[in-house]
């Protein structure tokens, strides 16, 4: 499984899956979750309308991932996992790293040959960057897939890419 970063917008990944830095409400937001639903459309909020009716209280648990369509995306399914909110009082690494390997495993089970993520967690969440970096790879590395060959860390920033390619070099 190759693992690699690049600078770009998510919603261009021409990839299976895009994954996106989703809330346990599941009907969008900001950052990188409203960037995809304004691109690809409303059949992906009609589907996370219908998966959250399946959830408990209707809401998605942290470090957990579901999927939907992707709608108008050039992707074939979107995965969305909710990131934990950085603490500096409290660790929450192990749910940022299970964000990346269940959302991983999802789009393993579905037959993905090639995988988007954004940087989980480290926007609207503030998760430091370089952090969140190492724990991406942590939690890919996690995991030996079947079908997935190809792992793509999508950055929005220069200083996001940085620290996806440090993290991927260690
Ligand atoms: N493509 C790739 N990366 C993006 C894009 C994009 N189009 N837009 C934003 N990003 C980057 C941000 O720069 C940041 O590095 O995605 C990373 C994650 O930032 P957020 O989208 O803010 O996600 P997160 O920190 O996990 O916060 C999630 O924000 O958008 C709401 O509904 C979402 O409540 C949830 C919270």
């Amino acid at each position: 499984m190759r693992l690699w970063a690049v600078r770009g917008d998510i919603t261009e990944a021409d990839v299976d899956v895009i994954v996106n830095a989703a809330n346990p409400g599941l009907l969008g937001g900001g950052g990188v979750d409203g960037a995809i639903h304004r691109a690809g459309g409303r059949a992906i909020l009609e589907e996370c309308r219908a998966v959250k009716a399946g959830l408990p209280e209707g809401r998605l648990p942290r470090g957990q991932a579901v999927a939907t369509t992707a709608g108008r995306l050039p992707a074939r399914w979107v995965v969305h996992t909710a990131g934990p909110i950085w603490s500096a009082s409290q660790d929450r690494s192990e749910v940022l790293r299970s964000c990346y390997r269940e959302s991983l495993r999802l789009a393993d089970e579905l037959g993905a040959r090639s995988v988007a993520f954004p940087a989980i967690s480290a926007g609207i969440y503030g998760w430091p960057v370089d952090d969140a970096a190492r724990q991406a790879v942590a939690g890919v590395r996690s995991l030996s897939p079947d079908h997935v060959r190809e792992v793509r860390f999508v950055l929005f920033d220069d200083a996001a890419l940085a620290a996806f390619e440090a993290a991927l070099s260690g």
